[in-house]
């Protein structure tokens, strides 16, 4: 009868435990510019323990080094669990913390890292929080946890010692009207509290920079290096109806091709399968022959993606096999694999390599796979046990990420590579071949999210489904082609969205009267993504080298710049590409910085809206036409164009647009020359195979003579490029 009440006791007695300080070992410098401080007794099941890839111990070699622990990190356990320290100087503004939708800049907010869908509020909760942030003073802290850490950052001031002044004393009674700098103290030393619930200790890894943006190429190096989407990965993706059949697959592919739409990937929506919540994983009715499918896909150029998650039915046939692996809860029926356990992973990859990826499927949706929370509750609950010792909340964090295990061994074991969308990860993601999407729709949210889940190692997808009107429909369009997934996610649609943006309009089959303007409007757009897919492409192979992420916020890049470090409406895409999308008007959620919304004319699309242009000399993408950096401009664009402006200087290869990264024609370039073209442009040949090939091909620019250059390192890969035009931009050039 008193066994319940002893651990209850034990747990208050805990509870009142006074806390310790923990004496750090360490830090120890595990790679250079790379250290571990350990407080305590760490627990066993944390992001670091249970990683999947290495790190990238070359490149972290080559990075520059830092020479000593930017930080002290200090720390106190109790019943609590630790509580971690760091300082925080003046002024000193901190990102990250994975993909947080509703807020940019970090410092004087309160986090709770949990994982869930449809994060609407901004308390930490998110498809992927990352226990890991960089500060303006160019170093960044991991907390090596799988637990629901909560961050206060900065803004928590401890009562004055005995006889000292309080920090209220003598100021004005100003609370209220003082600006949110001055009451969150950002210009006042401060420092991060960080709670880890239940652990008895922890390890604090610290990564060097001297700048921001190398403190971020060393957690992305740590974590193994960003991934190399295949080039096929990088063309446009478009999913169709949730209950498309065989038939509406195939004819949509047919129709892609015949109506010239740019598409490399199609993709299956749940029920493809014969049970999809939970998950059989086995072909349904609707798809009566799955390998004269692929192979028609395949001989039109398409990939093919499936849509799942990772709860297993009953009828699935490796519910037996996967049963003895599986958590004490069910979700939707099915049963929830350990993916901490090889076991499972194998069991799991094992069927998906047989069933899909033999047949020639391409890679995987991993949907469901965040907490639900905010969504109805579905999701197993945090005391769940698994049988690798995990708990729910453990799970909950890493499931993401040790389900992309799963998936990613099925290509790694082939030699294949992959690339696919996944709906939670979370620490030492980098090297992940995902991107990140969400229900949510916020277009404001969804631009921010391009620029801030850089900072912690993610990938995301602005994804585009229906729209209130076309002008929505393509502005919505261009800010995912300037995204690292370009995909409309039409899995509620019967038809395309240019064909009719209203849901039920479009299911009906009732088309807008001028739809073709529309499709014209949005093809243009797409081909704009296939231009850019050799930049995009040379983007990635520094991610994958350098840990440099191919999408960056301002900052990254001018931490010293205050506008810069608030600017989270705009992005760069590689080294000197600024990307200002035009922001559907009356979408913003007005937190933060004022999302600068347009109303755009009605009749003819045209939008404005103010850009900031960071330090050096930019042209507008379009025109040539120069501008000074450091300050805020006003652009009007047309509706199929995006503002774009380009560092002075740079070459700009752009291919010639094709409908698949498949059609020879895409290696064929029109190299642009910014200002005096001196920056050389690097591309690489990739011959598709895991680990990849790459030559190096160089394009260089020779002011005087006006001639433009290309040498080779290696022989072709899978294409040559070869570039057939130079054209100089500006002063005022012609539009490309
Ligand atoms: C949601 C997912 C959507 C779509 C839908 C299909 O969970 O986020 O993108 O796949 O399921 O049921």
């Amino acid at each position: 009868m008193n066994k319940p009440i002893l651990p209850l006791l034990a747990a208050l007695t805990m509870a009142l435990t006074p806390a310790f300080p923990a004496r750090a070992d360490g830090p120890d410098e595990l790679f250079p510019g790379v250290w571990r401080f350990t407080f305590g007794a760490p627990e066993k099941i944390t992001p670091v323990k249970t990683r999947h890839y290495p790190p990238a111990a070359e490149g972290l070699a080559a990075l520059p080094g830092a020479a000593a622990c930017p930080i002290d990190v200090t720390a106190t356990i109790s019943g609590r669990g630790v509580l971690a320290h760091a300082p925080l100087a003046p002024g000193e503004m901190i990102y990250g913390l994975g993909l947080q939708l509703q807020s940019f800049q970090q410092r004087g907010l309160k986090k709770r890292l949990r994982v869930n869908a449809d994060p609407v509020m901004d308390t930490g909760d998110s498809h992927a929080p990352v226990p890991f942030y960089v500060t303006t003073r160019g170093y960044g802290i991991l907390i090596d946890t799988a637990r629901q850490a909560t961050f206060y950052l900065g803004d928590k001031r401890r009562k004055p010692e005995a006889g000292a002044a309080a920090a209220g004393e003598g100021s004005g009674d100003s609370w209220n009207g003082a600006s949110s700098y001055e009451r969150k103290g950002l210009g006042a030393p401060s420092e991060v509290l960080i709670e880890i619930p239940e652990a008895a200790g922890a390890d604090v890894y610290v990564f060097g920079g001297p700048t921001l943006r190398q403190a971020v190429q060393r957690y992305n190096l740590f974590s193994g290096g960003g991934p190399l989407p295949p080039r096929w990965g990088l063309g446009f993706w478009y999913r169709g109806q949730s209950d498309y059949s065989q038939s509406n697959v195939l004819s949509l592919a047919a129709e892609f091709r015949e109506r010239r739409i740019p598409c490399d990937v199609l993709g299956l929506e749940p029920h493809w399968q014969t049970h999809a919540y939970s998950c059989s994983y086995v072909w349904g009715q609707r798809f009566p022959a799955p390998d004269a499918m692929l192979g028609e896909l395949a001989a039109l150029h398409f990939r093919l993606n499936l849509w799942e998650h990772a709860f297993v039915h009953p009828s699935s046939p490796i519910y037996s096999a996967l049963k003895p692996f599986s958590g004490d809860y069910e979700v939707w029926g099915g049963i929830v694999p350990d993916f901490l356990q090889p076991e499972a992973r194998n069991i799991f990859a094992g069927f998906h390599e047989r069933e899909h990826v033999a047949l020639g499927v391409s890679g995987y949706k991993a949907d469901e796979c965040d907490n639900s929370d905010f969504t109805g509750n579905w999701s197993f609950p945090e005391m769940s046990r698994f049988p690798s010792g995990a708990d729910g909340e453990q799970m909950h964090s890493l499931f993401g990420l040790r389900y992309q295990d799963a998936l990613t061994q099925t290509f790694e074991k082939r030699g294949q590579r992959t690339f696919g969308l996944v709906r939670s990860s979370g620490a030492l993601a980098a090297p992940y071949p995902y991107a990140l999407y969400s229900d949510l729709y916020d277009h404001r949210q969804f631009v921010r999210g391009i620029a801030q889940a850089g900072f912690s190692g993610l990938l995301w997808t602005p994804e585009v489904r229906d729209s209130a009107n076309p002008a929505e429909l393509i502005r919505r369009l261009e800010s995912v082609v300037f995204s690292p997934l370009a995909i409309i996610n039409a899995w509620y649609l019967r038809y395309p969205p240019w064909k009719q943006v209203n849901r039920a309009d479009n299911n009906a089959g009732s088309f807008a009267v001028d739809w073709q303007n529309t499709e014209a409007q949005c093809r243009g757009i797409l081909e704009l993504r296939m231009q850019f897919i050799p930049w995009l492409q040379a983007a990635f192979v520094r991610y994958h080298r350098e840990g440099l992420p191919p999408f960056r916020a301002l900052v990254m890049d001018f931490p010293d710049d205050a506008q810069s470090r608030e600017v989270d409406d705009e992005y760069l895409m590689g080294d000197g590409l600024l990307v200002a999308p035009i922001i559907v008007a009356g979408s913003g959620n007005g937190r933060g910085r004022p999302s600068r919304p347009v109303a755009p004319d009605a009749a003819s699309g045209e939008a404005a809206r103010s850009v900031y242009l960071p330090p050096g000399d930019w042209q507008d993408f379009w025109t040539g036409e120069p501008h000074k950096g450091q300050q805020e401009i006003e652009v009007r664009v047309p509706l199929e164009r995006i503002p774009l402006f380009v560092k002075s200087g740079t070459i700009l290869p752009l291919a010639r647009p094709t409908l698949h990264t498949d059609d020879p024609q895409s290696w064929k370039l029109t190299a642009l020359v910014y200002g005096d073209g001196r920056q050389a442009a690097t591309l690489y040949e990739d011959d598709g195979a895991s680990p990849p090939s790459l030559n190096t091909v160089t394009l260089s620019w020779d002011a005087g003579k006006k001639a433009g250059t290309v040498s080779r390192a290696g022989g072709p890969g899978g294409g040559a490029y070869e570039v057939v035009t130079w054209r100089q931009m500006g002063p005022i050039g012609s539009a490309p």
